[in-house]
């Protein structure tokens, strides 16, 4: 037997005891005789006395340095009064050592394990194995074990089946660029990597099924960003015979056990979650995933300024387009750097510029103030609720972009302001979105979602007149500003999915091509369904307070989309790029 213990388990209860631990070195201090060892495994640390009467092992323990692993065998004894430590569990006892071995000696480490500053984050990567040595770490990977199996609890008590659908699939379009696999045995043919199980679990309908859901891997050949990684994972849900109410209030009770049992400390603004329709969320708070800790709402002051002196605020009205205001209380402080900041901020999603007003004591002052006359400023200062000591921002364009730059501004401020605080919790659902969105790089009309999406019903007469008003049986979850999870109603008949197909612009022989399999399965008796997908990392990553979701993943890939540890992507052996009847055109340099 390794060991009779964990270095988490001993306390006063056991003194006396021979007991034998295993672990590694955390910390070693020699005190010109004693030598006292913190033994470190993942469940705590347990402080390890060695005498020098006990030569041979004191010769030992001489030798021994961080990160190498022991196993002690000795008796627990009380430490002595004051020496105690009310901070670690085991700070009642130490262990006495009257044998040790040395399972493993150690390198020195390319960076302290015991020290909670985090190293470079190349070096963290590299040694990935060394990183989760790390108590932060290891607390992140298996908290996000407990909040999984959690997850599954839930699922089950409600009757979910967890089915696993497989990873080398023909491709499902939702948005991504794909991860592509060559087949061996079928020359110039490609398996892709699921961007999310969609199309299976929705066939898994059709197989009657009922209630199915996975904690699913999915990958996506993307950007990275501080929460996106190119391969993630979900809790995929679909469920038969439902509607939106049906999907959202299962889902919420989930969340709010979670939250219960994992984040018992933070502090849940909303319950039950408000439920914002994509317009609403996109004109108060520029954002289809808004930040609701913070109150802080755009508003519409179009009408004031159709007309005004203000070129550009008259001309965006004239032009179908917006003019949004954005009151920042207590912001007149902000210095000329922190507006300016903004402004190149705004310019990030397409603005041309960001109009303010500062409410002095002595009146307002603004560049803008010259193309008003008094009386409709005094008009625009009331539409916006603006009181000394605030600055109002104004954002002039069409409707999305004015929208965004606007709520771009709220969650600067926000931060500035410090009102997004790490220990309060706010969901909400989002609903209604559009159908589809215009694409301007392909200068067409794409899903906003996924092409499986149902339109609402009251909208579907609008397919051809006005596709871009139709609204979709969607709603997306969102947490303090990220988005946490989407789902939606999907098509479960085949004329339907052709018809929206059509709208997007793909021939019938495309559609036979890439998605026959689903219009042939609604063919014969598909249930209506639907479902939804969460980001797993990105929730943990919230829970836990960090900032960047590869905290929560045990082996991310940097912000290059490269595995740092096993050097991945690599190049293959000529004979294996052969088998695969692939050539490679261009030598990366
Ligand atoms: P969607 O694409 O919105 O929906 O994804 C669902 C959730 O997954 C998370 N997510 C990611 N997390 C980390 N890295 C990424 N690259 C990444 N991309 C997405 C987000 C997001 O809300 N099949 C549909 C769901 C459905 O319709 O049921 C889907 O995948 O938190
Ligand atoms: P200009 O007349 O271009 O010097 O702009 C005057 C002010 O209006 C500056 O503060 C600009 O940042 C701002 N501004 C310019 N275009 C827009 C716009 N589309 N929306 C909001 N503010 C703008």
């Amino acid at each position: 037997m390794y060991r009779t213990h964990t270095c988490s388990e001993l306390n006063a209860s056991h003194v006396g005891q021979p007991v034998t631990l295993a672990g590694w070195v955390h910390r070693r201090r020699d005190h010109g005789g004693l030598i006292f060892i913190d033994l470190r495994d993942r469940y705590g640390l347990t402080q390890v006395v060695i005498d020098p009467s006990q030569e041979a092992v004191h010769g030992m323990a001489e030798d021994v340095r961080s990160e190498f692993v022991l196993q002690v065998t000795g008796s627990v004894r009380r430490r002595p009064e004051g020496s105690e430590n009310k901070n670690m569990t085991t700070g009642e006892i130490e262990l006495v050592v009257s044998e040790m071995k040395i399972l493993n000696a150690a390198k020195t480490t390319p960076f302290e394990i015991d020290v909670p500053q985090d190293p470079n984050e190349e070096l963290r990567l590299k040694y990935r194995y060394l990183d989760l040595r790390r108590e932060r770490m290891k607390n992140n990977i298996v908290i996000r074990h407990k909040i999984v199996k959690s997850i599954r609890d839930y699922m089950d008590k409600h009757d979910f089946v967890e089915i696993e659908t497989p990873i080398l699939i023909k491709g499902t379009p939702e948005g991504s660029r794909e991860y592509i696999v060559p087949s061996r045995l079928y020359p110039g043919r490609f398996f892709v990597l699921p961007q999310s199980p969609q199309q299976m679990k929705q066939l898994l309908m059709v197989a009657g099924m009922d209630r199915y859901f996975q904690i699913a891997r999915c990958f996506r050949d993307e950007d990275q960003r501080g929460d996106r990684q190119p391969e993630f994972t979900q809790l995929d849900v679909e469920m038969s015979f439902v509607d939106a109410e049906d999907v959202m209030s299962l889902n919420e009770g989930l969340m709010i056990e979670l939250v219960e049992k994992y984040v018992p400390h933070k502090k849940l603004l909303k319950k039950p979650f408000p439920r914002l329709t994509w317009k609403d969320a996109m004109s108060q708070y520029g954002s289809d995933k808004p930040d609701l800790r913070f109150d802080m709402k755009i508003c519409d002051v179009s009408s004031l300024v159709a007309g005004c002196g203000f070129k550009v605020f008259a001309d965006a009205v004239a032009h179908e387009g917006v003019v949004f205001a954005l009151r920042v209380p207590g912001a007149a402080g902000f210095t000329r750097k922190q507006i300016d900041d903004l402004t190149e901020l705004v310019k990030v999603y397409g603005a041309k510029g960001l109009a303010y007003i500062v409410m002095e004591e002595a009146g307002v002052k603004s560049p803008i103030a010259k193309f008003f006359t008094e009386d409709e400023m005094k008009k625009l200062v009331e539409a916006t609720g603006a009181q000394t000591g605030d600055i109002v921002f104004f954002g002039a364009d069409e409707f999305d972009i004015a929208a965004t730059a606007l709520g771009q501004v709220r969650l600067a401020c926000g931060d500035t302001l410090g009102l997004r605080k790490s220990d309060e919790l706010a969901f909400c659902w989002i609903y209604e979105f559009p159908l589809f969105e215009f694409s301007k790089e392909d200068k067409r009309l794409v899903s906003a979602h996924h092409p499986f999406t149902a339109p609402m019903a009251e909208d579907v007469a609008m397919l051809d007149s006005n596709p871009r008003a139709v609204r979709a049986k969607a709603y997306d979850l969102a947490l303090n500003g990220s988005e946490i999870g989407g789902g939606s109603i999907r098509i479960h008949d085949a004329v339907e999915q052709a018809k929206i197909f059509q709208v997007l612009g793909i021939s019938p022989e495309d559609c036979e091509l890439r998605f026959g399999h689903m219009l042939h399965a609604f063919e014969y008796g598909a249930p209506p369904h639907g479902g939804i997908a969460w980001g797993i990392d990105r929730l943990v990553m919230i829970f836990r307070d960090e900032p960047n979701i590869r905290e929560v993943m045990a082996f991310p890939k940097d912000s290059k989309a490269k595995d740092l540890m096993m050097g991945a992507p690599s190049e293959l052996p000529k004979e294996q790029i052969d088998e695969m009847h692939i050539e490679i055109a261009k030598e990366e340099v």
